[in-house]
């Protein structure tokens, strides 16, 4: 082996170790930071006084936001430095080997990253647009100045997405994590499924990820208490939404997938 070929093994591969190791870490950083916000944050400014409440959006939340954000953006450089330096099929980077993208392990982690990218878009273009919203308003008010009329719906359209991003959290992170060790066991699932058992698995993996961002976007059935927002009633009911949605993913992969 040329001297060249081995400079290239070490540097992808001590580049998937760092990148992998960086990843999780501003990983569980932004989801941890998610599960704050929905079980612990939402539950306990829902009992505090208006005023306390102010002053924790103010001093708090506005914090944890900054970590959240910023760590959400952290975890798609590493995520996507990972499939540069990683190689798929052959000694290729994961990130430009479609042979590898159509393999069960390649339609996992596209599956991990499909919905991990539309959390990272609900995070910046939703949930952080509406909470600088919150946030000018509780230091306002605090100030002496007028309550915003526009902040209360400013505060649901985060909460939508913020419930839906826990709810494609669970599923998310089955894919993310099963991608190095469930989905690539030959046993269980063909390493290279036809074009048509792919076919099947997106149909079905896109159709629910579509309805149900576009559901927490307000698109379905508005962003009021409805039977369609049932779901982000509370973090009880985003919780087990989350779990029936790992089940039925799984589900779904296994159908079209197996062995
Ligand atoms: C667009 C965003 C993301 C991209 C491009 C991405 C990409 C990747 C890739 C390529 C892997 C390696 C899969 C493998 O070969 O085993 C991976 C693993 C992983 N990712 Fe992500 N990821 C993203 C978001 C996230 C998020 C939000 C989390 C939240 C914690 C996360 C947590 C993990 C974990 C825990 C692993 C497993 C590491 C292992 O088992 O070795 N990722 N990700």
């Amino acid at each position: 082996m040329a001297l060249a070929d081995v400079i290239i093994i070490i540097s992808r591969g001590g580049g998937a170790f760092v990148s992998r190791w960086l990843h999780v870490i501003v990983g569980i950083t932004w989801i941890g930071l998610l599960y704050y916000f929905n079980f612990v944050q939402v539950p306990a400014f829902a009992e505090m006084e208006a005023a306390a409440r102010n002053n924790a959006v103010d001093k708090l939340a506005s914090r944890a936001l900054w970590w959240f954000r910023w760590a959400a953006v952290a975890t798609v450089v590493t995520g996507i430095m990972i499939l540069l330096f990683q190689t798929g099929t052959g000694n290729k980077s994961q990130l430009f080997d479609m042979d590898y993208m159509k393999s069960s392990e390649g339609i996992a982690i596209a599956t991990g990253i499909l919905l991990a990218l539309t959390m990272f878009l609900n995070v910046w273009g939703v949930i952080w647009r509406n909470q600088k919203i919150v946030i000018a308003n509780a230091r306002n008010v605090q100030a002496g100045g007028e309550a915003d009329p526009n902040a209360a719906a400013a505060g649901r359209k985060a909460l939508l997405a913020s419930r839906q991003n826990a709810i494609f959290s669970f599923t998310m992170l089955l894919f993310m994590v099963g991608t190095g060790h469930f989905f690539d066991n030959i046993k269980l699932f063909k390493q290279f499924p036809s074009g048509s058992e792919r076919g099947a698995y997106w149909a079905i993996a896109v159709i629910i990820w579509l309805v149900l961002e576009l559901n927490c976007l307000g698109v379905i059935g508005g962003t009021g208490q409805n039977l369609t927002n049932k779901i982000y009633d509370s973090h009880k009911n985003a919780l087990i939404a989350g779990g029936v949605l790992v089940v039925i993913y799984y589900l779904a992969f296994y159908v079209t997938l197996k062995a």
